[in-house]
């Protein structure tokens, strides 16, 4: 069974002034997909600024088991001697995508339409989430699934051996569902068509052109319509993976809330897809700037610089903007708590089937820790108390979820009394140096089993 070992409790006590520059890790939905995307060329893909947390590292491995060839050279530096299209051998044993939704439902796109059969688990968050959602699309190409109750993991692929392309319409804002029926389209003849009514994050579309794949991208009255040729003959590439704006969200979120704290975040990809928080931060009154603003690798990117902002008010987030912030909802719930007034987040309900279901998470912990909260299905609601006004002291599950665990220990970094995590172990998936880059920003975070 997969997992990452024996719990490893962290408190953070309040700190600062933060002070100094995060360099944060590479993008995680970037990193998944150029060894992905690597992995069905034919040639040597190089990519730098890889991010080398668990999730990415259990990708990596995956790739190996369907016939790729993928060498770390250290230091983010990584290359993929792909297989082509459709060119995927049968692994020899189970698949294990550890904490990973993104990994295991991007892999299982990548297999559904080719003639192999392949079996995938994870931990127990993986095995808790729901899979339907990637075999229902999928098996409109021909593939078949057989999993447990619900539609869980560990499940079975039987590849498609005479896929058929699909014309998919999304029922929910996802980009991993998104990707997975684009990425089975690649090995069906013909054209596949993915409807989205929200946009959610485009880095598959954007990165398959760039691999030289046709795929055209129409905004419509239905909404966007992504169309895609199959049987490519995909271009090895060199990527520089981008920073990742959901991971710079934990540094300019604890330097927004801990007093005299001026950090800057340099490097932050800011793709429209991904940036709904630092708009939402601003519309908050938050001290926050994008300096250096430029273009690299057709994303746009920033330096980001954030100051303690003791007069942000709480806002109402519109519903529209969650795909562009949905993995941002935990810190954005921090935040709110250390603002005037409430904070009014609606249309998140898709925050119930992340790693964990992170509406009842956030509200649990922050209530522990003394701060109000409403919440329904959909809505999460934080009653803010104002710069300094969290009592803290108390002990936050993190549910094998990195970004609940990151929360937390930010919140802890400006409550009156530390706040803990029960378990730290998860930041490993997405933020492995979290600890010692948050310690030399200022911030005040042990260990319990040091
Ligand atoms: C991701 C898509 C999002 C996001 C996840 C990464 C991706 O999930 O929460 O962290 O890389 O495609 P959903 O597609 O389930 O919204």
């Amino acid at each position: 069974m997969s997992g990452h070992g024996p719990a490893t409790p962290m408190t953070a006590r309040k700190s600062g002034p933060l002070k100094g520059t995060a360099d944060v890790p590479g993008d995680k939905s970037i990193s998944h997909r150029s060894l992905i995307l690597g992995a069905l060329t034919v040639g040597e893909t190089k990519i730098s600024g890889l991010l080398e947390g668990q999730d990415v590292l259990d990708t990596a491995k995956a790739m190996r088991a369907f016939g790729a060839d993928v060498i770390e050279h250290g230091g983010g530096d990584w290359t993929v001697h792909g297989v082509g299209v459709g060119g995927f051998s049968e692994p020899e044993d189970v698949i294990d995508c550890g904490n990973s939704g993104t990994g295991v439902r991007l892999i299982m796109g990548t297999m559904a339409t080719t003639p192999i059969t392949a079996t995938f688990t994870g931990d127990a968050s993986l095995r808790k989430r729901p899979m339907g959602r990637i075999t229902d699309p999928l098996a409109l190409f021909g593939t078949q699934a057989v999993g447990r109750e619900g539609g869980r993991l560990p499940m079975t692929l039987v590849g498609a051996a005479d896929p058929v392309p699909v014309t998919y319409t999304l029922p929910m804002a996802s980009a991993q569902v998104k990707s997975a029926v684009l990425l089975a389209g690649l090995n069906a003849p013909g054209q596949t068509v993915v409807i989205e009514k929200e946009p959610t994050r485009d880095h598959t579309e954007r990165m398959l052109a760039g691999f030289g794949a046709e795929i055209t991208v129409e905004d419509t009255d239905e909404g966007r319509v992504i169309t895609l040729t199959g049987r490519p003959e995909l271009k090895p590439q060199t990527i520089a993976v981008p920073r990742d704006p959901s991971s710079a969200a934990f540094p300019v979120c604890a330097a927004l809330i801990v007093e005299g704290s001026d950090v800057l975040v340099p490097n932050i990809g800011l793709n429209p897809t991904r940036a709904g928080l630092y708009t939402t931060l601003k519309e908050m009154g938050a001290d926050l700037t994008f300096e250096n603003e430029r273009e690299e690798g057709g994303e746009p990117v920033a330096d980001l610089r954030a100051r303690f902002s003791p007069n942000m008010k709480g806002i109402e987030v519109p519903p529209e903007r969650a795909p562009s912030m949905i993995d941002e909802y935990p810190i954005l719930s921090v935040v709110a708590a250390f603002a005037e007034g409430r904070t009014v987040m609606k249309g998140v309900k898709e925050l119930r089937v992340k790693e964990s279901d992170r509406i009842d998470a956030m509200a649990r912990g922050l209530e522990a820790c003394g701060v109000a909260i409403e919440e329904d299905e959909d809505t999460l609601i934080v009653t803010g108390m104002g710069p300094g006004g969290v009592p803290g002291g108390a002990t936050a599950e993190a549910r094998l979820d990195h970004r609940i665990a990151m929360s937390f220990l930010c919140c802890g970094m400006a409550s009156e009394k530390p706040v803990s995590v029960d378990d730290s172990g998860p930041i490993a998936t997405s933020f492995p140096i979290f600890e010692p880059l948050m310690t030399t920003l200022g911030a005040q975070l042990v260990r319990s089993n040091r």
